[in-house]
């Protein structure tokens, strides 16, 4: 009996623009657009086989060579969106293999920490949903894709795109103008490298939807955020990755960061995703940039603690030197590593 295959890997997404709430948890739409950046493969990504066999009993996923539960919704809704697709095909093609019907093994090996605020639920919806397209042949572009993986994690939709992504949020109910849109490809700014400074590996204290609906429920800043601050940041931070204003982005990226780690002290109870160790890294890098007489490194934070640190290739002596002198020896340093920004590729 026949195994079907198809191996992808997609690397993680790290947003200068953060996603933060959602008008529909079901949907995972969000309150607002965002952008992010994706890093190189080589060094954070998920590598996703997907394997579709009519002798399979049931569907399994393995994370990191352990059985995992394929039942939440998020994950049924991914792969219900894709199989219905894949019917499609077979029913204008009765000489298609009907894979849609047989149960599907996925296998997922992260190369970097799960769920400590490196995205990885990001690369790893991306690339399940990627690797059973391409197992699929589904012809659909990374766009319309981009709207299943979604449903699994909202950033995940930006992780199908490599360089530079804006998450539109759309407004229709239904999600489906909700989508990931290349801004520029990698190319476009070759220069622009990201270091990121793992803090902690520790699995995350509040995870990301619990948060965001804590934030959307209780905080008064946050209206603020979505309505008066996002929508301008959105058009200007694009623009400045097409100018390749490195200024202008990092100003963005930093104040970013710091309006979403504000809403998420204005909720009630409050959430702290910063330790002390990243309020020093905050501070060393404004200390850096006020030196230099112009921003040269931008940092931003996701739900966790650990930093990525944006930066142009020129200054990398500067900002990676500065960084180790000071951080080598502090509690809780770990491991701090550099990435080259990629494209997307099918292995
Ligand atoms: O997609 P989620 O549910 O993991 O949420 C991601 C939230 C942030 O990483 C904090 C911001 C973002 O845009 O990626």
């Amino acid at each position: 009996m026949s195994v079907y295959s198809a191996s992808v890997t997609a690397p993680v997404n790290i947003a200068t623009l953060k996603y933060w709430g959602k008008r529909d948890k079901e949907l995972n739409l969000p309150t607002n657009s965002s952008i992010s950046v994706t890093l190189s493969q080589k060094d954070l990504r998920t590598l996703t086989t997907a394997s579709a066999s009519s002798t399979f009993k049931q569907d399994e996923l393995y994370l990191n060579g352990k059985l995992e539960s394929l039942e939440s919704a998020r994950t049924q809704a991914c792969l219900g969106d894709l199989r219905k697709l894949r019917s499609e095909l077979e029913s204008q093609d009765d000489k298609l293999e009907k894979l849609s019907q047989f149960k599907l093994r996925i296998v997922s090996e992260n190369n970097f920490p799960t769920a400590a605020g490196l995205a990885s639920s990001a690369a790893g919806f991306a690339a399940l949903v990627y690797a059973i397209a391409k197992l699929y042949e589904l012809p659909q572009d990374m766009s319309e894709l981009s709207k299943i993986a979604r449903k699994g994690s909202g950033s995940a939709c930006r992780s199908l795109f490599g360089g530079f992504v804006a998450w539109e949020m759309g407004d229709l109910e239904n999600g489906q103008d909700s989508k990931a849109v290349e801004v520029a490809p990698v190319e476009h700014w070759p220069t622009l490298k990201a270091a990121i400074l793992v803090v902690s590996d520790d699995k995350k204290d509040t995870p990301s939807t619990s948060g965001m609906q804590a934030t959307v429920k209780t905080s008064d800043l946050f209206q603020h955020r979505i309505k008066e601050v996002v929508p301008q940041r959105f058009d200007e931070m694009k623009q400045s990755i097409l100018n390749k204003d490195f200024n202008k982005f990092g100003e963005l990226t930093m104040r970013d960061s710091n309006s979403f780690h504000a809403v998420c002290l204005d909720s009630y109870p409050p959430i702290f995703y910063l330790n002390d160790t990243s309020k020093k890294i905050i501070k060393l890098i404004h200390k850096l940039n006020e030196t230099e007489g112009e921003i040269i490194a931008a940092y931003t934070f996701d739900a966790g603690p650990n930093a990525v640190i944006y930066y142009d290739e020129a200054n990398e002596a500067k900002v990676l030197g500065l960084i180790h002198t000071y951080f080598n020896q502090v509690d809780g340093w770990s491991k701090a590593d550099t990435s080259k920004l990629s494209k997307l590729e099918i292995e």
